[in-house]
């Protein structure tokens, strides 16, 4: 029976992931921990499970490092960051959960906690929760207070955290320490007031060209055409954060994925300098195939991606390593019209680079994971400047739980392709897709299930004119 498991996606051994957790270098390694319920596929019991690569492609299972069992983190272990404690010792921050009344949101409490370990094994500090409602500012909320991002810099440590304001949305609150255990609020560097979403989860901070990206996940933003079409979507600004005050100078805030896939990233300072980004590439309020089909597991992470920062607009694009995983290349020129396919170039494992040009009014197509019944279709149309992405028939069906966002199936995103040209990177991995268009500042990423025999790739256009210059590696 297919498991549906991608070959180079993360995903867990067995049981529920969700969000990246803890994403740090140490000791030579890159460490990626991560939401889990090693006990069932869908979502309980939170650990933070355990792996780690060299290479950013091929990981490492580890024992899960944090399971809820203490007094305040009973309810669960809940999404946090990590980095070297420059002792020896690698620090966890993460969120205690405690929700002894599901439903009544008086009785739920979170807290941030610490643990330090060697990199494999670690140990909840003696004096958590480190960081709880005594330190919180006027209004702000002890129920919904998670997902603390932790670095240090210039000797402080800083602790940014996601919060529910007086006004009922999201904020992000900063806090400083120096010892890792008396910690301070040091500013509001974000808050919604209703103009983006209602909670907010999540947030990361990374240095990217010289800047400051601050990015965070939004819950319940209204949906529109080509926008915020998830229960819960992910957005990012290049600013300026002011480390002494928490003023945060915002550049334009944008989604960084518009595919239905694409939820809770963090980030990884590399040590060569590159900033990668690695998100849960599943979506709340969805089914769920895997589970439905008993088959063990559910939750996969998106590739990482290395980012950019122009013109305040991140880019993302796959991590460099993947061409090391390329096969034989297969190149192609065509003429587009009619659909066509290209001799050796199918399966359910491709890395594909695309070039479209004299794209003028006719609307190109690719299809991939096509079988008899199925295919998973991705369109441009130049005049209406929509990139599509279509999963109505690429397999298992996929159906929102979420009557506010009740679209799971057909997703677009505005590109532009100044001079009718259009550039795709298109990764597929058994039950996957990433779209990278444009260079990477245009991205959608998708889990599809196609069956075994889906595996065919065809090209098109609806009118002759554009023409195609096609790489394709198995990967
Ligand atoms: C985001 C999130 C976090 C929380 C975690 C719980 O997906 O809701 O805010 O810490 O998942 O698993």
């Amino acid at each position: 029976m297919t498991t549906y498991r991608g070959a180079f996606h993360f995903s867990a051994p067995r049981g529920w992931l969700n969000d990246p957790n803890g994403l740090s270098w140490f000791n030579g390694r890159a460490h990626l921990f991560y939401q889990h319920n090693p006990h069932d596929s869908v979502w309980g019991s939170m650990h933070w499970g355990h792996a780690v690569t060299q290479d950013l492609l091929t990981w490492t299972h580890l024992p899960p490092a944090l399971a809820p069992d203490q007094t305040y983190d009973a309810d669960g272990c809940f999404s946090g960051g990590a980095a070297d404690a420059g002792d020896g010792r690698h620090v966890l921050m993460y969120t205690g959960h405690l929700d002894p009344e599901p439903g009544n949101e008086a009785r739920r409490f979170e807290t941030q906690c610490l643990a330090f370990g060697d990199g494999r094994t670690y140990q909840k500090a003696a004096g958590n929760p480190v960081i709880d409602g005594r330190h919180l500012p006027p209004g702000a909320s002890r129920g919904d207070f998670r997902d603390p991002k932790l670095w240090r810099e210039g000797g402080v440590w800083y602790c940014l955290a996601a919060n529910r304001a007086a006004d009922g949305n999201g904020q992000l609150l900063l806090f400083a320490s120096e010892d890792l255990t008396a910690w301070r609020y040091v500013g509001t560097p974000m808050a919604s007031g209703g103009r983006l979403g209602g909670m907010w989860e999540c947030p990361d901070l990374s240095r990217v060209g010289g800047q400051d990206l601050l990015i965070w996940s939004v819950m319940d933003e209204p949906a529109r055409e080509g926008a915020y079409q998830n229960v819960a979507s992910v957005v990012a600004s290049a600013g300026r954060l002011e480390r002494a005050t928490g003023v945060f100078t915002a550049g334009p805030v944008h989604e960084l994925d518009y595919g239905p896939d694409f939820y809770a990233p963090q980030t990884l300072t590399h040590p060569d300098g590159r900033v990668l980004l690695i998100a849960w590439m599943q979506m709340w309020k969805r089914s769920n195939p895997t589970h439905a089909l008993g088959l063990g597991w559910s939750g996969q992470m998106t590739l990482p991606r290395e980012l950019s920062v122009r013109g305040g607009r991140v880019l993302q694009t796959p991590v460099r390593e993947l061409a090391g995983r390329r096969g034989a290349e297969v190149r192609a020129r065509l003429n587009l019209g009619a659909e066509t396919s290209v001799p050796g170039v199918e399966g359910q494992h491709l890395d594909l680079e695309l070039a479209v040009t004299r794209l003028d009014r006719a609307a190109f197509t690719l299809r991939c994971f096509v079988g008899p019944q199925q295919e998973t279709l991705l369109t441009y149309d130049p005049v209406s400047r929509w990139m599509t992405l279509d999963r109505r028939r690429s397999g298992l069906p996929l159906v929102s739980l979420a009557p506010s966002h009740p679209e799971a199936e057909v997703y677009r995103a505005r590109v532009e392709a100044p001079g009718g040209r259009l550039h795709l990177r298109i990764v597929l991995d058994r039950s996957s897709l990433e779209v990278f268009a444009q260079g990477g500042s245009t991205v959608m990423t998708a889990t599809v299930y196609p069956d075994d025999a889906s595996r065919g790739v065809r090209f098109g256009s609806t009118a002759p004119g554009p023409r195609l210059q096609l790489s394709a590696w198995p990967l």
